[in-house]
């Protein structure tokens, strides 16, 4: 597998020095692989844009390295890098055609007219605007001007696509259309997507590997299932889906599970992944959908837990239950509508609850 991107202990102070210097990243390490669609996946001021501007050259680094394709690029131009940007205000000229906005980058790269206009064709076919090439930005919705973006950074062959929130300024529908394009547009390209996003859901459907950042530091780098199944620390857990925390104590273990002791008296198994011993304070989570809830039915309730609805929100396709378990326990739960529409419990309803102790799971801090 080749690396495209071989970023290594990063640092980035901006005004160093100064009473104002801001670490905004601190000793980053990651590799991104040729043909990947990476994702750079953090809250606000985290520095998802400033590993993107060290990685176009808009920026130096204040440590470490930056390799692309095994060459150290610090000392070269930004348009000398094999890497094009998607900004996340994507300013396209306003008084240029969109066909010309596409060729702007190839013009200046004193490319031969000839070659200029079949490449813009082809890239405006590749994003579906070829039939919109003569119309100004201001004539297009903004689903089209964010194409007409990707079609320009795309016109000049980069093998790196960097891509700052492109998709930020579209609605929900809209959004969740272009992923899917941006998708297809990654494989057929074949070209290595780095794309920022705040929003864990666009990363988890389009990343092929997400590295989940805070405050300058990365928390995990793993494949969508394994951030979500797997979140290392709590701060994954929580940013990434929604999640119950539960703290406790490991009260006994053998070699299969470990039992916990929650609130003042509840026990739970989950499996033992060796790392713990009895004593230890942990956190234990748990996700929403992996819970089961069913009417009370004394006869079949062995192994289920009772609880009692304490809050319910409607979501059309779901509905997501607050669920009361005593002891000062309280768990978010998921439920389907039943066939007819209506939801199965209401508030105030006993039910009964139950999960796998492999759904229940040890944070590692
Ligand atoms: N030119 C600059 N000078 C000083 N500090 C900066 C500069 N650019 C960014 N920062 C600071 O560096 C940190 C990281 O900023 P960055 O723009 O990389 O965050 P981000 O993850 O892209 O956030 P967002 O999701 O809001 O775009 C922040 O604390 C920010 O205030
Ligand atoms: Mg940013």
């Amino acid at each position: 597998m080749t690396t495209a991107v071989d970023i290594r202990d990063v640092t980035k102070i901006y005004s160093p020095g100064s009473n104002q210097a801001v670490k905004a990243l601190d000793n980053v390490s990651l590799t991104i692989n040729d043909n990947e669609f990476f994702t750079l996946l953090g809250p606000s001021g985290c520095g998802k844009t400033t590993l993107l501007r060290l990685i176009a050259g808009f920026e130096q680094v204040s440590g470490g390295e930056i390799m692309l394709f095994d060459k150290e690029i610090e000392n070269l131009e930004p348009n000398r890098r094999p890497v094009n940007t998607v900004f996340q205000h994507y300013a396209l000229f306003p008084h240029m055609t969109v066909a010309n906005n596409v060729a702007f980058g190839l013009e200046r790269l004193k490319k031969p007219k000839p070659e200029i206009k079949a490449t813009v064709e082809r890239v405006l076919t590749l994003v579906k605007m070829k039939e919109l090439g003569d119309r100004r930005p201001n004539q297009l919705s903004g689903g089209q001007q964010q194409r007409v973006a990707l079609a320009r950074a795309l016109a000049p062959s980069p093998k790196v696509l960097l891509l700052d929130e492109p998709l930020s300024a579209l609605d929900l529908k809209l959004r969740q259309a272009m992923r899917e394009e941006l998708k297809q547009l990654q494989r057929e390209t074949g070209i290595t997507f780095v794309f920022v996003t705040h929003d864990q859901e666009e990363a988890l459907a389009m990343s092929d590997r997400i590295a989940v950042m805070s405050n300058g530091e990365i928390q995990q780098i793993g494949r969508p299932t394994d951030i979500y199944e797997h979140p290392v620390n709590r701060f994954v857990a929580d940013f990434i889906g929604d999640t119950n925390f539960l703290d406790g104590e490991i009260v006994d273990l053998n070699d299969d599970l470990v039992t916990c002791r929650i609130g003042a008296q509840s026990l739970f198994e989950t499996e033992n992944s060796g790392h713990h011993k009895v004593g230890d304070q942990v956190t234990l989570f748990l996700r929403p959908e992996k819970i089961m809830l069913s009417v009370v039915d004394e006869a079949n309730d062995s192994g289920k837990r009772p609880g009692k609805v304490k809050n319910l929100v409607y979501l059309g396709n779901q509905a997501a239950y607050t669920v009361d378990m005593g002891d000062g326990i309280e768990l978010t739960a998921q439920a389907r509508p039943r066939e007819d529409g209506e939801l199965p419990f209401a508030i105030g309803d006993p039910i009964a609850v139950s999960f796998s102790a492999r759904a229940l799971k040890v944070l590692a801090q």
